[in-house]
């Protein structure tokens, strides 16, 4: 029987943890019931579909308004509609966005007008069997998950510190624990690449952001980072049929079903939304959520599973990765 390697990991006396009442397959809406975001403007990158979807529908639900940011705006037809006739729904649109794109970053960020409350960075890439490389020579996935969303974040600084009390989510993944960033060899010229490593780096890098975005706490602005869990979503469609199955979602038919333990769409935003609207994370800054709850710091992959690495909550390294950030960014421009 495959158990579920997520159970109980809370169920333990961390009393410095976040704790919140909502379990781990609490859903979207459920965790900011109550919540009035009428007012409250937030972009939600990769909103058109997944995890991102489900954001949008929860933030719009409680009455914000709604960017999505994706680079099909057309993807997102259906989901602006769907929200345009839902009762008090705040207004939603969508604008293009690649965040392997520096001018398409640098464009949607200079087109933003007015103040900016929530940045939701839930777009994501996993596993490219090969790699691949942006313009700028740098790997997909560290561009598309890490320096596109470093570089979104950066553009639209000005509009989050005008909100007086901006919040940024970054969706890692429990990925990040095999995998810190190498910072000797981030774009993968000097060792094999590895689509796992690749996409692990990636979302340790996703968790220092929100470490090194301390420096902006002065301007009312707040980061942290979760690991949804597990979903299936359009995010597996560069796994081959015998990495599914070895995960156990496809069977000897081909046919792809969730393990008992798997979240739906709707579960697995949950920790976004609370993440960006909870007033129980009001103030708090450059933590880590899972389950709706701050996770413990684990110095690897240990007996229990999940956790945020050590390697991920460095203060400096997210130091380190932000200089890095910042450099690159400046040589591509
Ligand atoms: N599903 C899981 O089990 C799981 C587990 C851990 C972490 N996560 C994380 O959760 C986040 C959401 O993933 P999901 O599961 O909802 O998968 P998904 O449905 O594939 O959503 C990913 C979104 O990212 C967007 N995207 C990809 N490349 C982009 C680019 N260059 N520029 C702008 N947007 C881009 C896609 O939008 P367009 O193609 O429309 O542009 C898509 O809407 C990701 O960061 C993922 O790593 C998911």
């Amino acid at each position: 029987m495959t158990t579920n390697p997520t159970a109980d990991r809370h169920a333990r006396n961390d009393t410095a943890l976040l704790s919140t009442p909502f379990t781990s397959h609490a859903r979207a809406r459920e965790v900011i019931e109550g919540v009035d975001l009428a007012g409250r403007r937030a972009v939600v990158t990769g909103g058109a579909s997944g995890l991102g979807a489900e954001t949008v529908r929860a933030l719009a639900a409680a009455g914000a308004e709604v960017t999505i940011a994706t680079r099909r705006p057309r993807s997102a037809e259906r989901l602006v509609q769907e929200l345009s006739i839902t009762g008090r729904a705040g207004r939603v649109r969508a604008e293009a966005l690649d965040l392997s794109d520096l001018a398409s970053v640098d464009a949607f960020a200079r087109a933003w007008r007015g103040p900016l409350d929530l940045l939701i960075a839930n777009a994501g890439i996993m596993a490219l069997p090969t790699r691949s490389l942006t313009p700028q020579g740098w790997e997909m996935q560290l561009a598309t998950n890490y320096l596109g969303h470093f570089a979104l974040a950066t553009g639209l600084h000005a509009a989050m510190r005008d909100a007086g009390s901006a919040r940024i989510v970054v969706v890692s993944s429990g990925a990040h624990l095999g995998a810190p960033l190498d910072f000797e060899d981030p774009h993968f010229e000097r060792r094999p690449y590895d689509p796992w490593v690749a996409y692990g780096q990636s979302k340790s890098a996703d968790v220092l952001f929100t470490v090194g975005a301390r420096r902006w706490a002065a301007d009312g602005i707040t980061a942290n980072a979760l690991n949804p869990g597990y979903i299936l979503t359009g995010l597996q469609r560069h796994l081959d049929a015998d990495t599914m199955r070895a995960f156990g979602v496809m069977d000897d038919q081909g046919n792809v079903k969730p393990l008992p333990y798997y979240k739906t769409p709707e579960q697995g935003a949950a920790t976004s939304v609370l993440l960006a609207a909870s007033p129980l994370l009001r103030g708090v800054t450059g933590r880590y959520f899972e389950d709706n709850q701050e996770a413990r710091t684990v110095q690897g992959r240990e007996d229990e599973p999940g956790g945020v690495a050590a390697h991920a909550r460095d203060s400096q390294a997210a130091d380190r990765l932000w200089e890095y950030g910042t450099d690159a960014l400046r040589t591509a421009r």
